[in-house]
């Protein structure tokens, strides 16, 4: 199955509600902010998985489209706030919320749409002990993401260990996708262990994901990603393709050359580009493939108790797009 094609199809079902719950209100200039990137669209991976974990359990998908919504608001918030943090000034192919407004209203937008996610998760139409569970796993996974978000600014212009990574990648990236999935499953009516595998799932192909990620992010195409390409660089952020060339640069020289770019928010381009060649050169940039490809195969095996149905072969295929993709 192409994950792509599917993803697309599938959210031409979810555009139409994500549009349907922000309501015209004063001040106009809020709502307006708080739509911009639902509107905008991107790959839609999250409210897709919500539904693909309820199809996949047996469940009726159309219960569990408001709650793919309340997903893909969560997500646009943390990608509000997060566009601050990075200082980013584009997104979704647009420019940034609180570059296009201003930083106050960016951080209101990105409070709306958390706030309107919660109440749609209260009048979900599952059972009351689902929600209540549903409720556990969102709201643990918002915090935990609060916490990677912390970790991930504490640690720019440090060089961390491998494990620190994973686990602030873990938090920031892994545990929405997860609960997006486990969430999906709930509403669907799994059973426990299912659903704990269905979270696993998502949790591994989340980490492949944002490895892939930081990847597209010093040699993506700007016209594809909708994002600041290299700014990561500039940042200091220690991503593992940063650790690894830290710890097996031999050359001296070149490591106090690519330590100084790195960091350094006035790199040009050319600095950049250098930085980044010395990463692909000493192997950073293989390494960072090869850990995300084996996070994609252990997260495929949790799915292996499913039967099959078409949303558990979107669910294999949606491994392998994360890690291989333009965008
Ligand atoms: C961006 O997520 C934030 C990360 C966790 C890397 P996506 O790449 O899924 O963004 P959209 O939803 O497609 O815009
Ligand atoms: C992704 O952060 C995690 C969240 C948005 C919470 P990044 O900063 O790594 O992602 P992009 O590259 O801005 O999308
Ligand atoms: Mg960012
Ligand atoms: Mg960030």
């Amino acid at each position: 199955m192409d994950a792509k094609e599917y993803l697309k199809e599938s959210s031409k079902k979810v555009d139409k509600p994500i549009k349907s719950y922000i309501e015209d209100q004063e001040p106009m200039r809020l709502i307006e902010a708080s739509r911009q990137y639902p509107y905008a669209g991107g790959k839609r991976m999250r409210p897709v998985i919500v539904l693909a974990a309820c199809g996949a359990v047996g469940g009726d998908k159309k219960k569990a489209m408001p709650l793919a919504v309340a997903i893909e608001y969560i997500h646009n918030f943390t990608l509000i706030h997060d566009d601050i943090m990075d200082g980013d000034s584009e997104r979704r192919g647009m420019t940034t919320i609180h570059v296009a407004y201003d930083v106050p209203t960016a951080i209101l937008a990105g409070d709306a749409l958390f706030a309107k996610a919660f109440q749609i998760i209260a009048d979900l139409d599952v059972p009351t002990d689902r929600i209540r569970d549903i409720l556990r796993y969102v709201t643990k996974a918002v915090w935990d993401l609060a916490r990677g978000q912390e970790f991930d600014t504490m640690n720019e212009g440090k060089f961390i260990s491998e494990k620190q990574y994973l686990e602030t990648i873990k938090l920031k990236t892994g545990v929405l996708f997860a609960a997006a999935a486990a969430g999906g499953a709930i509403a669907g009516g799994a059973d426990k262990k299912t659903v704990e595998n269905i979270n696993k799932y998502a949790l591994a192909m989340g980490l492949g994901f944002q490895m892939f990620d930081d990847y597209l992010g010093i040699m993506g195409d700007t016209s594809k990603t909708g994002k600041s390409v290299g700014n990561d660089i500039r940042k200091g952020k220690c991503t593992l393709m940063v650790t690894y060339t830290i710890e097996n640069l031999k050359d001296e020289k070149q490591l106090t050359a690519f330590k100084k770019i790195l960091g350094n928010p006035k790199a040009t381009e050319a600095q950049v580009r250098k930085a980044v060649k010395i990463m692909q050169d000493v192997g950073a940039v293989d390494y960072n493939r090869k850990e995300a490809e084996k996070m994609v195969k252990k997260a495929k095996k949790y799915l292996k108790y499913l039967p099959e149905t078409e949303e558990k072969e979107f669910m294999l295929s949606l491994a392998d797009f994360a890690i291989n993709r333009e965008s």
